[in-house]
């Protein structure tokens, strides 16, 4: 069944990550000045990678670091900025925007992509590219997204790993994996998801919503603490309908400690998985157990996992409409 056949595509993460490691991007060397920024655009499945960095950024970087999923590039971006552009397809509309009005600024642009305009454009002009294995969907190219624009970033001379970190994405349990998305699967069904973390794991939680809507076409939400101690946290004590916390926790994380017992308190069906590894290496194997679950559960519910018929809907929207020409 042609499903079955996707879940493939999270469970060979480890040679995917593997083989984004042996890669090398093209045209990259440092960068002789330092930016003065650095702007990550990308929508959907490559657009999280930009919030990885964005967390990743705020502990390991001094240069500023923010993500754009719009058609227009803040005001503030000029040609002292470096523009990365993540899109799988190489074609999507709002990146492709932003990169020509980045380019019209004279930013700085790098890439990466697996085909489609943004590698011809990287081509023509000869940007620092990094391109990924085509013939997937962009969610189940997650780690070659984003481990091909640390390694991207770092050949510029931006280093955002720690050392010996992407050895240890390496060392995937892909039957772990597997055996773990499919308890989370069983916990979730007929249910609606409710992804929690703390602000650092933002996209993993993002991951696990995106994943749910995309395969499972379910309506799923993605909330981070302590800001959901301001609001979110009120919403669970009348909550009515079929719904289920997903926390996923860092192990001494109080605050989430604190949260789990108050959804004890107000009766929630609550799920908690401890954060045990470096931040990369939870962020993906975590996004391949939430990616497997929810496939899992499509499957289960006669779904196919793969289709995006309103994503492809929206984008053939925006190829017949003038309004952005
Ligand atoms: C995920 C997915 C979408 C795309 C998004 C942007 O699998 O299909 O979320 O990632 O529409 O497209 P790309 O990634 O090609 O830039």
């Amino acid at each position: 069944m042609k499903g079955e056949e996707f879940l493939r595509e999270y469970l060979d993460w480890s040679d995917l990550i593997k083989m984004t490691l042996a890669a090398e991007p093209l045209n990259a060397e440092p960068l002789s000045v330092a930016p003065k920024g650095i702007v990550v655009l990308g929508m959907g499945g490559s657009g999280i990678v930009g919030d990885v960095l964005y967390s990743l950024s705020t502990e390991r970087l001094e240069t500023p670091l923010t993500v754009v999923k719009d058609f227009r590039l803040p005001r503030w971006v000029d040609d002292g900025w470096l523009t990365l552009a993540v899109s799988y397809s190489g074609n999507t509309v709002e990146t492709l925007a932003c990169v020509d009005e980045a380019l019209k600024r004279g930013s700085q642009v790098v890439v990466v992509a697996s085909g489609g305009k943004l590698t011809e454009l990287s081509m023509l002009k000869r940007l620092p590219y990094f391109r990924v294995p085509s013939g997937r969907t962009p969610r189940s190219s997650f780690p070659a997204l984003l481990l091909g624009a640390v390694k991207l970033l770092s050949s510029l001379g931006i280093n955002l790993r720690e050392a010996s970190e992407l050895d240890v994405v390496e060392v995937f349990k892909s039957e772990e994996a597997l055996k773990l998305g499919d308890e989370l699967a069983g916990k979730l069904l007929s249910r609606l998801p409710v992804f929690i973390s703390a602000t650092k794991y933002y996209p993993l939680a993002l991951r696990a919503k995106d994943e749910f809507n995309e395969n499972t076409k379910t309506i799923a939400k993605a909330e981070v603490y302590p800001e959901g101690f301001h609001n979110d946290v009120v919403g669970w004590e009348g909550w009515r309908d079929p719904v289920s916390a997903v926390i996923f926790k860092e192990r001494g994380d109080r605050t989430l400690e604190f949260l789990k017992e108050l959804l004890a308190e107000a009766g929630v069906d609550t799920h908690t998985y401890e954060l045990d590894g470096g931040y990369l290496q939870n962020v993906i194997r975590w996004s391949q157990v939430v990616g497997i679950a929810s496939v899992n559960l499509a499957l289960r519910l006669g779904i196919d996992p793969k289709e995006t018929r309103f994503i492809a809907k929206y984008k053939e929207f925006l190829r017949s409409s003038d309004q952005l020409e």
